[in-house]
C-alpha cells in the first residue's frame, strides 16, 4: 500500500504558500486592531445581587484603639478577626484586643446579648432601608425610589432638597451605574462588594485595602478646619481621582492610568456611593452595638430607620459638599534658594521633634506598629528611606502635615503656617518642616545637615 503521506507534498506546497501568509495577515490585522483599541470588557452587575449585610467585627471610631499591636495581622485575616478565633490560632495582638472589647473599643456584631431586649436583631430593617435608599450593584442610586412607601412626607421634602447636592457631587444613578460596573472589573477582588476593603484577595493584602464604610480616607486636600466641629473631613473628587490614577506606592493599590477621565469619574461617584451607604450602616450599626448608647440614644430606634438614614445622608451630603467646595491652597514658599532651604530645614528639626518623632520613632526607622480607626494595622512612615504613598515632593509632604492623615491617626498641624510678623521676616515654620522632612529622605543632604549644621541625623 502506498502510505499517504506521499501524496501530501502538494497540499504542504498549498498551505505554505497561501494559507500561512493569508491567516498571517489575518493575525497581524487583527494585532493592529488591538493597538488602535485594546479590548476591555466590563463586567455588569447581576440583576439580582443585593449589597451583603454588614457581619463580623466593628472598631468604634469615636476612641482610637490605644494599645499598640505586637505583630501586623496574619495574612488573610483583618487583626479584629482574630478574636473569634480558637486560642491557639490566635497571634499576640488577640489578647490586646481583647481589652479594647472590654472597654467598648471593638464590637462583635454577630452577637448582640442586649438586642433581645431592644426588640431583636435590627440588621433586617437597616438592611431594607439600605435597599431602599442605596438600590443594588446593578442599579445603584442613593434616594429611594420615586413610588417607595418608605418615602413618608416628612422625608420624602427633605430628601428632594438633596438633590442639587447629589447633582453637584455627580451622584446621578447613570453615573453610578457605569461607576458600579467599572468597580466591579477592576475594584472589588480587593474593596469587596460594599467598599469594606474585604474583597477575596484583599484580605491577603498588607496594609489592608481602605474600608469606605466609616467615611475616612487618608491622602486628602480639602483645606477646611473640622477640628471645632469634631468631624472628619473628606477627601476632594480629585484626590480619589489622584488615588485611582496614580495608585498609593508601596500599598498594593495600583494606578489605574489608562482609563478615561470619564471612567476616573464614575470611579470616583461609585466610592462615594458606597462610602455614604456604608456610614449610614456603621453609624447605626455602632450604636446599636452599644448596649449603654443603644439604650439612650433615639438614633437606635430600629423603627425611625427612614428617619434616621435621611438624617444621616443629609449630613453627609453637606459634609461632602463643603469638603469639595475648595482645595487646600499653600502658602508661599518663601525660600527660594538651595541654601535658604537648607537653613530653613536645619530650623525644622527642632520642629520635627516637637511635633513628629513620637510617632516617626528614630526619624521613622524605628516606628512602632499602630491600630488604625478600622482596627487595623499601620505604621508611622519612615521618613529617612521609605517611599511615600502619595508623592514625596514639599508640597504634598505640606499638605500631609496640613490635613494629617485621618483614619491612621496622624494629627492634622497648622499653628505652624506663618504668623504675619514670620511672614514679613520671610520666613515659616511649615516650610522650614516641609523642608526637613523632605531631605530626611536624601542621604546626600542628610549628611549636609549632620556636617554643616551638626544635626544628629545620619
Ligand atoms: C490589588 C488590590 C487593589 C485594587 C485592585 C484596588 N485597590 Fe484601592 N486600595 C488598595 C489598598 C491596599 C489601599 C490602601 C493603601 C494604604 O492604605 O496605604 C487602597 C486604597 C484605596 C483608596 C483610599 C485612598 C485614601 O486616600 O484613603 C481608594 C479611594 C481606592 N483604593 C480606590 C480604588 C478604586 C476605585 C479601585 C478600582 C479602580 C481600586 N482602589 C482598586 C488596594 C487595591
Ligand atoms: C500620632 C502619630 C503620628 C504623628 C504625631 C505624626 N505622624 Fe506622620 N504618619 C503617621 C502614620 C501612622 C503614618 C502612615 C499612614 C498610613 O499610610 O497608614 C504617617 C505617615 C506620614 C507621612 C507619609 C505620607 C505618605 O504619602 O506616605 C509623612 C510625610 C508624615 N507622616 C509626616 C509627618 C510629620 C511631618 C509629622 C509632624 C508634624 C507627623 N507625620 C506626625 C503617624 C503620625
Amino acid at each position: 500500500m502506498i502510505p499517504s503521506n506521499r501524496q501530501a507534498p502538494p497540499q504542504r506546497n498549498f498551505t505554505r504558500c497561501y494559507l500561512f501568509p493569508f491567516f498571517g495577515l489575518v493575525f497581524s490585522l487583527t494585532l493592529l486592531q488591538g493597538c488602535q483599541k485594546p479590548p476591555e470588557p466590563i463586567e455588569t452587575n447581576p440583576p439580582k445581587e443585593k449589597y451583603p449585610q454588614r457581619s463580623g467585627w466593628l472598631a468604634c471610631d469615636k476612641q482610637d484603639l490605644t494599645s499598640i499591636p505586637v505583630e501586623w495581622n496574619q495574612n488573610g485575616l483583618h487583626p479584629l478577626a482574630e478574636l473569634g478565633l480558637e486560642k491557639e490560632k490566635r497571634s499576640k495582638n488577640a489578647e490586646l484586643l481583647e481589652t479594647e472589647q472590654k472597654n467598648n473599643r471593638v464590637f462583635n456584631l454577630d452577637r448582640y446579648p442586649h438586642l433581645k431586649d431592644l426588640g431583636g436583631d435590627p440588621r433586617p430593617k437597616l438592611a431594607a432601608t439600605l435597599d431602599a435608599f442605596f438600590g443594588t450593584p446593578a442599579e445603584p442610586r442613593i434616594f429611594p425610589a420615586e413610588k417607595d412607601p418608605i418615602l413618608k412626607p416628612e422625608i420624602k421634602s427633605q430628601l428632594q432638597s438633596l438633590h442639587p447636592i447629589s447633582e453637584e457631587l455627580q451622584l446621578r444613578p447613570d453615573i453610578l451605574a457605569k461607576g458600579a460596573s467599572l468597580y466591579r472589573t477592576n475594584c472589588q477582588t480587593c474593596h469587596g462588594v460594599t467598599g469594606g476593603g474585604d474583597g477575596p484577595a484583599g484580605r491577603y493584602l498588607t496594609p489592608l485595602p481602605r474600608d469606605y464604610r466609616q467615611g475616612a480616607f487618608k491622602f486628602i486636600s480639602t483645606g477646611y478646619d473640622f477640628t471645632a466641629d469634631k468631624v472628619r473631613a473628606r477627601p476632594h473628587r480629585d484626590d480619589l481621582a489622584r488615588t485611582i490614577r496614580k495608585g498609593l506606592d508601596g500599598s498594593s493599590m495600583p494606578a489605574f492610568a489608562t482609563l478615561s477621565e470619564a471612567d476616573v469619574q464614575a470611579l470616583v461617584s461609585y466610592v462615594i456611593h458606597l462610602s455614604l451607604r456604608g456610614e449610614i450602616e456603621y453609624r447605626f450599626l455602632r450604636i446599636a452595638a452599644d448596649k449603654k448608647i443603644a439604650e439612650e440614644d433615639p438614633d437606635g430606634d430600629p423603627e425611625a430607620l427612614p428617619e434616621f438614614a435621611t438624617r444621616q445622608l443629609d449630613r453627609l451630603l453637606k459634609l461632602w459638599k463643603k469638603c469639595n467646595e475648595k482645595t487646600i491652597t499653600l502658602e508661599e514658599d518663601p525660600y527660594l534658594t538651595e541654601t535658604a532651604k537648607l537653613e530653613a530645614a536645619s530650623r525644622g528639626h527642632r520642629l520635627f521633634l516637637e511635633n513628629c518623632a513620637s510617632c516617626h520613632l528614630g526619624y521613622g526607622r524605628e516606628s512602632k506598629l499602630k491600630f488604625d480607626a478600622w482596627g487595623s494595622i499601620t505604621k508611622p512612615r519612615n521618613l529617612a528611606g521609605e517611599g511615600y504613598r502619595v508623592g514625596r515632593t514639599p508640597q504634598e509632604i505640606f499638605t500631609r502635615i496640613y490635613e494629617g492623615i485621618p483614619g491612621a491617626g496622624m494629627p492634622e498641624k497648622r499653628d505652624l503656617l506663618a504668623t504675619p510678623a514670620e511672614k514679613a521676616e520671610g520666613r515659616s515654620r511649615m516650610w522650614d518642616l516641609v523642608y526637613f522632612v523632605y531631605y530626611l529622605g536624601d542621604a546626600y543632604k542628610r549628611r549636609q545637615l549632620r556636617n554643616e549644621f551638626g544635626l544628629p541625623i545620619d
